[in-house]
């Protein structure tokens, strides 16, 4: 989009104007945003400084437009940061948000084999399964399956509480601190009773992640599955370039 040095502030300006827009959109529960035409005349600018804060809007994300039906707010994400390990709790304290859970189990059971052999423990043993359904302010956002040693079974049992942070409670009451981990991502899709828990709203896909993590002694501590609402769930990451990028061929 190529603005004219003179139309830049104005363009800025409308950008912002907009953005506040959004937002008391979202406030309210709506979606729709008026007409470019409305939205002219509410800020008193021509219908192409309208369309190019729009576009603007668009590539942010906060914003998508439908041909013929006009232009809508996009559903707020949350943001999982990647460059750093993170508990659930701690991410969403760092964005304003209300952590919660509700648990769905917490029992010990026979360590399924693949489980066994990440956490490296025998395969007859067993293994503690912690299964959440975590909420942002008290949305429903993602199914989590833990799989824990069954040593620290006692100590969940008697402290576990249905918001508490594990991995705070780990490094509280077990001295184990969670430093490392290793994460995959892929595009899922949902069992009815996943859907069920998530609301009728969610799509029937989500992304599931698989996090296996180690303590300071590099010892592996939990396997977790998880499946996050894809349309409220986003992840972010900053990379650096190491290398250069070769010669150019045209
Ligand atoms: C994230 C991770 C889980 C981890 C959880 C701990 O959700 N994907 O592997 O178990 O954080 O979060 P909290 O300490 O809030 O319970």
């Amino acid at each position: 989009m190529a603005l004219s040095r003179r139309s830049r502030p104005k363009h800025s300006m409308l950008v912002q104007q907009l953005l506040a827009l959004v937002q008391e959109i979202r406030d309210r529960g709506e979606t729709c945003l008026p007409s470019e035409r409305e939205l002219g005349e509410q800020f008193g600018v021509s219908r192409v400084t309208v369309r190019n804060a729009l576009a603007e809007l668009e590539e942010q994300g906060q914003i998508y437009r439908v041909q013929g039906k006009g232009a809508f707010v996009s559903t707020e994400k949350f943001h999982q940061p990647l460059s750093s390990l993170t508990s659930f709790t701690q991410d969403m304290d760092s964005q304003g948000m209300v952590s919660g859970a509700r648990i769905l189990a917490l029992e010990t059971i026979p360590a399924p084999r693949m489980v066994a052999k990440l956490l490296r423990i025998s395969e007859d043993s067993q293994v503690l399964l912690l299964r959440r359904l975590r909420s942002i302010n008290a949305e429903p956002i993602a199914i989590e399956n833990c799989y824990l040693p069954s040593h620290l079974g006692q100590v969940l049992q008697s402290h576990f509480r249905q918001d508490s942070s594990l991995y705070a409670l780990l490094q509280k009451h077990c001295g184990i601190t969670p430093v490392w981990a290793e994460q995959s991502f892929e595009v899922g899709s949902l069992f009815p009773w996943e859907q069920n828990l998530f609301g009728e709203k969610a799509p029937p896909y989500a992304m599931c992640t698989t996090r296996l993590t180690f303590d300071q002694n590099d010892n592996p501590i939990e396997y977790v599955e998880s499946k996050y609402r894809a349309d409220r769930y986003a992840y972010h990451v900053r990379m650096e370039a190491q290398h250069a990028y070769g010669e150019y061929r045209p």
